[in-house]
């Protein structure tokens, strides 16, 4: 799929579909200034097809000469009053191209929305539209057959721009690129079965990021030995009941003058099983989703070399299975981490946060960062909460919260605020170790995990999100079919860009 900015006139694009946006009660002058003949048309939508120009709504209309375009798209909700978000502006956008592929169309146009150019930066705007036609032509079709395969796509799309803002349009088309395509190779990751993506696939993974980023990236890979010897005993634990061996993946980007050092986390769990606290079958179906976090790192590295932010960034992944075998780590066994701090594991299932707890000690040991943002689908208990759409965000500095939480809202990706509640703390004491990796009790399962990651964090700036629920799709929308959603990768690259 390939972007260009236009600054002619929408009436001489001359492409299969042209897709126009109009306001409710403007349906007649917005086709009008394409073309007067066509209000004839659009005039019979309205009444024989009951188009009223709401969101949600499009009317196809056969352009019959009297603009160069062979089908005109009208779609509805573009209301200049109503505030539209990130998110909003993407997802109009991406139903509409869904609607437009219904006509296999070889070359598309959008006019871009005036009202969109008033409440976003042309910037913004143009990389949120890239962005929903690479989304809504995402599918992950590595297994299909090859009719399938071949589907016809659109190959061109043309952006309609007002004259003076050709410029910073061109920008938005490269962010926009940058992000779609960061967000798409993680779909694929999380898409591809987790008998592909083993622990020593995602290290491959992240040296062939290295090889193709002229330098820019810099990947090492400690194998179990080296793990050992850190002591990081915490994800050995969780690691050994797999015949995976694990795998412990440092990325490293670092621009010239750097601004801060940013250490970025993924939980990397290649499937979770539950260990021999056994998921049950519904529960594990989804479990090749358990490498979401470090897919999302990997995407951040995917596109770093393109948007080379001012700022230092380490990617951190504690890759392993989690499998029960004769081996495999047992409740009631104790663990003493990289920390020094003992953790007794009740539940084998709580994983996550084993490998997690190493990793943020490796960070702060090792790297001594300015900050640690960790991305991890870590509980059933946040989609208790928060639902399927929403990840859950804590963390101990109130100035990088608020700075995450902007960057989420710049990207149309939503998280919500969670307390790290001090006196939950004695949940998780242990009566023979320092910690227990289960809380007492079955509420606030999410925040006692948070809690949990917190105790290996220290006095570093840290912030946690649990994309449990975002990181996986399980209906079919116009932004991110069934599978992996690639969540998190535009929030993170907002906040690098920012700073
Ligand atoms: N990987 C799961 C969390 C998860 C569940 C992610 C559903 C995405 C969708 C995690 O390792 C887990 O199993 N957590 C347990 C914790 C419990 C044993 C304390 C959970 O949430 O049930
Ligand atoms: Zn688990
Ligand atoms: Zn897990």
């Amino acid at each position: 799929m390939k972007f260009h900015i236009k600054p002619t006139d929408p009436k001489n694009a001359s492409v299969d579909v042209l897709i126009l946006f109009c306001e409710e009660k403007n349906i007649r002058s917005s086709v009008g200034l394409l073309s007067k003949e066509l209000i004839t048309q659009a005039e019979e939508g309205i009444q024989k097809e009951g188009f009223s120009g709401k969101q949600g709504e499009c009317l196809i209309i056969s352009t019959r000469g009297n603009i160069q375009s062979y089908k005109l798209l009208l779609c509805g909700g573009v209301e200049e009053r109503e505030e539209k978000d990130a998110y909003t502006v993407k997802r109009i956008v991406a139903d509409a191209i869904k609607k437009s592929q219904e006509m296999h169309p070889f070359s598309i146009a959008i006019v871009v929305p005036s009202s969109w150019l008033l409440k976003f930066s042309t910037k913004l705007c143009i990389e949120y539209i890239v962005e929903a036609c690479r989304y809504a032509s995402y599918s992950f079709t590595a297994y299909k057959n090859e009719e399938e395969k071949q589907k016809r796509q659109i190959e061109h799309v043309y952006i309609h721009l007002p004259a003076g803002k050709i410029a910073s349009g061109e920008e938005g088309i490269n962010q926009g690129i940058s992000i779609a395509d960061a967000t798409c190779f993680v779909r694929d990751l999380v898409n591809e079965p987790s008998s592909v993506t083993t622990p020593s696939f995602l290290a491959e993974t992240a040296e062939n990021l290295s090889k193709t980023s002229k330098k820019m990236i810099h990947v090492d890979v400690l194998e179990k030995e080296d793990i050992k010897k850190l002591n990081m005993n915490a994800f050995l634990g969780v690691s050994q009941g797999s015949d995976e061996l694990p795998k412990f993946i440092r990325l490293a980007y670092k621009p010239s003058r750097p601004k801060k050092k940013v250490v970025l986390i993924g939980k990397g769990i290649t499937f979770d099983t539950g260990g021999l606290s056994l998921k049950s079958p519904e529960h594990m179906e989804t479990m090749k989703l358990d490498m979401a976090g470090a897919a999302t790192i990997l995407g951040i590295f995917h596109a770093l070399p393109y948007l080379q932010p001012r700022v230092e960034v380490i990617g951190l992944i504690a890759a392993c299975e989690n499998m029960p075998s004769g081996k495999a780590i047992k409740p009631g066994d104790i663990v003493k981490a990289m920390s020094g701090k003992t953790i007794e594991i009740l539940n084998t299932d709580a994983e996550g946060r084993l490998t997690l707890a190493d990793t943020i000690c490796y960070a702060n040991i090792k790297e001594k960062p300015d900050e640690i943002i960790d991305v991890a689908t870590l509980t059933g208990a946040c989609m208790v909460a928060l639902g399927q759409d929403i990840a859950g965000l804590w963390g101990n500095r109130e100035e990088l919260l608020r700075v995450l939480e902007k960057s989420a809202f710049l990207a149309g990706e939503q998280v919500w605020r969670m307390p790290l509640e001090e006196h939950y703390k004695k949940l998780i004491k242990s009566h023979v170790a320092d910690i227990k990796n289960i809380q007492t009790g079955k509420y606030g399962g999410a925040i006692t995990a948070a809690l949990f990651l917190s105790e290996f964090a220290n006095s570093t700036a840290w912030a946690h999100l649990d994309i449990a629920g975002p990181a996986f799709e399980e209906k079919d929308s116009s932004l991110t079919p069934y599978g992996g959603t690639g969540f998190g990768v535009g929030l993170l690259l907002h906040y690098l860009i920012s700073l």
